[in-house]
C-alpha cells in the first residue's frame, strides 16, 4: 500500500488540492473561467495537504485567518477553517488525523486563539477538540399569507444593483455591519472573490439588493428565484431563496423582509442559515405565516488557547467557577481554570467541573447549557452547585449567529 506525506502546500499546487475538495464534496470539476474567480480565495498559504509517493494531492485541509466577535463584543483572531477532504480512495487511513494535527499545531504556533468551521457531519470533529458552537435555522414563510405589519419597514427603499456593482459596493456595506452579535465574522478581502463575486457575477441567476435609509445603504439580501411553476397548480408561485441577508439596523432588515415579501409570483420566501432569534413571526401580522424548516449546527469551535479565549469574552452575573480542561491534542491548555465575571486566572483550586476542551468550546459563545451537558455525562461534576454556577457565567441571552459561509 502507498504511504502518505503531509506537508504545508507549494505555491502552484493549489488547483490540484481544491480539485480534492471538489470531487470529495461530489461538486463539478473546476472551470478554468471559475478557477480565475476562486484563486484569490484559494492561496498556498495556511493549507496542509497529504501527497502520495508520486506527490500527487489526496488530502487537504485549509484555512484563512478572520476575526470573529466573542460574548461581550471583543473581536478574536480566528483561523477559519474552510476545505477539508480526502479523496475517496485515500480515506480510513489517518490522513484526517494527520493533516488536524499539522492545522492545530500551526494555530498554536501562530499563537492564534480560535478555529472555527462548518462540518459536513456531525461525527468528524468532536476528536480533534472542536464543539458544536453556533446554530442556524431553516425558515419558510408562506405567501400570500405573510403581511408584514403597518409601520414598520416603509422608510428606506430598496434597489437591485448589477453583479458588477454588487462586488464594487457590498463588501464596505458589510464591513459596516460590525455589531455586538456573538459570532459575527469580519470578513478579510481574501474571503469575497471565492464566497460572494463567483457567486454574484455565476450563472446561478441571483440578484442583489440594496436597503437605503436616511443614513445610506444600511443593509443588502443576496436570493435566486425556484420556479416552481406548472399547468396543474397555476396558482402555485416560485420560491424566493435567500442566500444572504445582512442589515445593520433593525429598521433596514425589516424593510428587505417587507421587499422579498412584496415579489410577485412567489408563494414562499426560504431562508437557510438565518439567526435563530431572528423575530420574522413578530414582523408579521400571522406569526403561524412563519415554518421552521431545521435548526443546524452552523460553526464548530476550537478553543486553540483556551486562557487567552476565556479571558476575551465576558461573563453573567455568579460567582466564579474551577472549570478543569482536557485537551489531547494540545496539553498546553491541560490544566484548571478559574472563571468569574472579575476575569480568568490559571488556578491550583480545587475543580469544581471536568470537561474536554470540545464541550468547553461548544458552550464558549453562550449557546446550550453545562446542565444539559452534564444530564448527557460528558462534564464531570465535583460540586454540583457548579453547574448552575457555570451556566449563569457562559449562557447569553442573544444568539450567537455568523452567517458568513467558509
Ligand atoms: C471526512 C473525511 C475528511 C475523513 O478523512 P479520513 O482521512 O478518512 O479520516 P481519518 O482516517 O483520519 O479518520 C479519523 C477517525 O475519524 C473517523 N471518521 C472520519 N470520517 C468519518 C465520517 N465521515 N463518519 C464517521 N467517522 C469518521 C474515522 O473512522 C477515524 O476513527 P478512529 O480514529 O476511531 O479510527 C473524508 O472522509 C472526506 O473527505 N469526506 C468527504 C468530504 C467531507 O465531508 N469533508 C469534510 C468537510 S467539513
Amino acid at each position: 500500500m502507498s504511504e502518505f506525506h503531509v506537508r504545508a502546500v507549494a505555491e502552484g499546487e493549489q488547483r490540484a488540492c481544491l480539485e480534492v475538495l471538489e470531487q470529495a464534496l461530489h461538486a463539478k470539476p473546476i472551470s478554468d473561467e471559475d478557477w480565475a474567480k476562486m484563486a484569490p480565495s484559494w492561496p498556498a498559504a495556511g493549507k496542509f495537504a497529504a501527497f502520495d509517493d508520486h506527490d500527487t494531492p489526496v488530502g487537504i485541509s485549509s484555512s484563512f485567518d478572520i476575526e470573529l466577535t466573542v460574548p461581550g463584543g471583543r473581536k478574536l483572531v480566528t483561523a477559519a477553517v474552510d476545505g477539508v477532504a480526502v479523496r475517496a480512495d485515500w480515506t480510513r487511513r489517518g490522513i484526517l488525523t494527520t493533516m488536524m494535527s499539522a492545522q492545530l499545531e500551526d494555530f498554536a504556533a501562530r499563537g492564534v486563539p480560535l478555529a472555527a468551521l462548518h462540518a459536513s457531519e456531525g461525527v468528524i470533529y468532536g476528536r480533534y477538540g472542536y464543539g458544536a458552537a453556533t446554530f442556524d435555522r431553516g425558515v419558510f414563510v408562506e405567501r400570500p399569507r405573510a403581511q408584514v405589519r403597518d409601520g414598520v419597514g416603509r422608510d428606506g427603499v430598496v434597489r437591485f444593483v448589477t453583479p458588477a456593482e454588487a462586488v464594487e459596493r457590498v463588501p464596505a456595506l458589510y464591513n459596516r455591519f460590525e455589531g455586538t452579535r456573538p459570532g459575527f465574522a469580519a470578513r478579510p478581502a481574501q474571503w469575497w472573490p471565492g464566497f460572494f463575486d463567483r457567486l454574484v457575477t455565476g450563472d446561478g441567476g441571483y440578484r442583489v439588493a440594496i436597503h437605503s435609509g436616511p443614513d445610506g445603504d444600511d443593509g443588502f439580501v443576496v436570493y435566486q428565484t425556484i420556479d416552481t411553476r406548472d399547468r396543474t397548480a397555476p396558482e402555485r408561485g416560485a420560491i424566493l431563496e435567500i442566500r444572504e441577508l445582512h442589515a445593520g439596523t433593525p429598521e433596514a432588515w425589516a424593510g428587505l423582509w417587507r421587499f422579498l415579501l412584496s415579489v410577485d409570483l412567489v408563494s414562499g420566501v426560504a431562508g437557510r442559515g438565518r439567526p435563530l432569534d431572528e423575530p420574522i413571526a413578530a414582523l408579521l401580522t400571522d406569526p403561524r405565516a412563519v415554518n421552521t424548516t431545521e435548526i443546524i449546527d452552523e460553526l464548530w469551535v476550537r478553543l486553540v488557547d483556551v486562557l487567552t479565549a476565556l479571558r476575551a469574552r465576558t461573563y453573567g452575573t455568579a460567582e466564579p467557577v474551577v472549570l478543569e480542561v482536557l485537551d489531547k491534542q494540545l496539553p498546553d491548555n491541560n490544566g484548571r481554570y478559574l472563571v468569574g465575571p472579575g476575569g480568568v486566572e490559571r488556578t491550583t483550586a480545587e475543580a469544581e467541573l471536568r470537561l474536554d476542551v470540545a464541550e468547553l468550546a461548544s458552550l464558549y459563545f453562550g449557546q446550550g447549557f453545562f446542565r444539559d451537558l452534564v444530564v448527557a455525562g460528558r462534564i464531570e461534576v465535583l460540586d454540583e452547585g457548579a453547574v448552575d454556577r457555570a451556566d449563569a457565567l457562559f449562557h447569553t441571552a442573544r444568539a450567537a449567529w455568523c452567517g458568513t459561509f467558509f
